[in-house]
């Protein structure tokens, strides 16, 4: 028996080399916060099924964002649930509503923290989807103009990004030409261009308070057996103008990520979904894995996958085990 020339061994030897022939460093300056904001002062409730994340109201979630900005996350993105909910989704685009809220009282608190704002209907609308409606038909072009609308009053608000999550065709295009028109020429859009039909959102439909009241999203979200048809969603949004985009959900669709960074020339995004984070966390409380090593693991395996960002509910733990 010949002894073996070449040995990888010899760079697993000591932290040191290890360190030293590392690919991949996972970094809280990777990381987006995700906060939902509700009505009402000094709430902070625990969201059975997201343990660890919160229902903040306005001025909670300003210090919840300080806390992400402390511990170097550069960027926290919002989602709102409203007081009131209508057919067309009015509250998306009411200045009063809490989203609008907390990103203007975000802003007014930590000019340099990045303030990302989830465009969408379905938190907003009474049958919970993200388009409107004729009938039980989501419709594409009717629901544009409201998105776009939305959209500006984000801007108006002070987002720095928008970022849109419905689905619908040709939604960044018209949400860049409703931000132009309106002088928010320097608002970026973070699009959700690569977003699965999935099993994994059902967390976050509790949180959030948007799951369709019948059927689901198959017609406007993507079937997760289809690869080309990223590369093609991709393709679309950025010839639309989107400056960013999201890959959504991550774990089961890291090939997707390595694809859409292989072949745009955009930023990316992967977005480790509710339903990934509460796998964790109740196998973790359960004493099955070890929560730490598990969600460096993860987010380090997003990463290497090719996602520049990733967007976590993991976010502050994970700045607080990265120092
Ligand atoms: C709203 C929206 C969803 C998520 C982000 N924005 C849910 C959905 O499309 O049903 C999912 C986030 C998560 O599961 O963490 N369109
Ligand atoms: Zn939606």
């Amino acid at each position: 028996m010949t002894a073996p020339l070449i040995r990888p061994r010899r760079l697993r030897v000591s932290a040191g080399v290890r360190s030293l022939v590392r690919e991949t460093v996972l970094t809280a300056r990777d990381l987006v916060y995700p906060l939902f904001v509700v009505p009402g002062v000094k709430v902070k409730t625990e969201i059975a099924s997201l343990p660890g994340a919160y229902h903040f109201s306005v001025d909670l979630a300003v210090a919840a964002a300080r806390e992400a900005y402390e511990l170097g996350i550069p960027a926290v993105l919002v989602f709102g649930l409203p007081e009131y909910k209508d057919a067309r989704g009015s509250s998306a685009w009411d200045a009063g509503s809490p989203v609008q809220q907390a990103i203007k009282a975000i802003k007014a608190a930590l000019p340099e923290l990045v303030v990302i704002s989830d465009v969408c209907l379905c938190q907003y609308t009474d049958h919970g989807h993200c388009g409107l409606l004729t009938g039980q038909l989501v419709e594409n072009d009717a629901t544009l103009a409201v998105l776009a609308k939305v959209a500006v009053s984000h801007a108006a608000a002070g987002a720095d990004m928008v970022a849109p999550s419905d689905m619908m065709d040709g939604r960044v295009a018209a949400i860049r030409e409703a931000l132009d028109m309106n002088d928010y020429q320097d608002v970026a859009v973070m699009s959700y261009a690569v977003k699965y039909a999935s099993a994994y959102y059902g967390p976050f439909r509790d949180a959030a308070d948007s799951a369709p009241q019948f059927g689901d999203r198959h017609s406007y979200q993507m079937d997760p057996a289809n690869a080309r048809e990223a590369l093609k969603e991709a393709a679309l949004d950025i010839d639309e103008g989107a400056d960013l985009i999201i890959v959504k959900p991550a774990l089961a669709y890291l090939d997707i990520v390595r694809s859409v960074k292989d072949n745009t020339r955009v930023p990316v995004a992967a977005y480790n979904v509710s339903g990934e984070y509460a796998m964790v966390k109740a196998a973790a409380a359960n004493g099955w894995i070890d929560e730490q090593r598990t969600v460096l693991e993860t987010l380090t395996g997003m990463k290497r996958a090719g996602a520049d960002i990733i967007i976590t509910y993991h976010a502050l733990d994970a700045a607080r085990w990265l120092k």
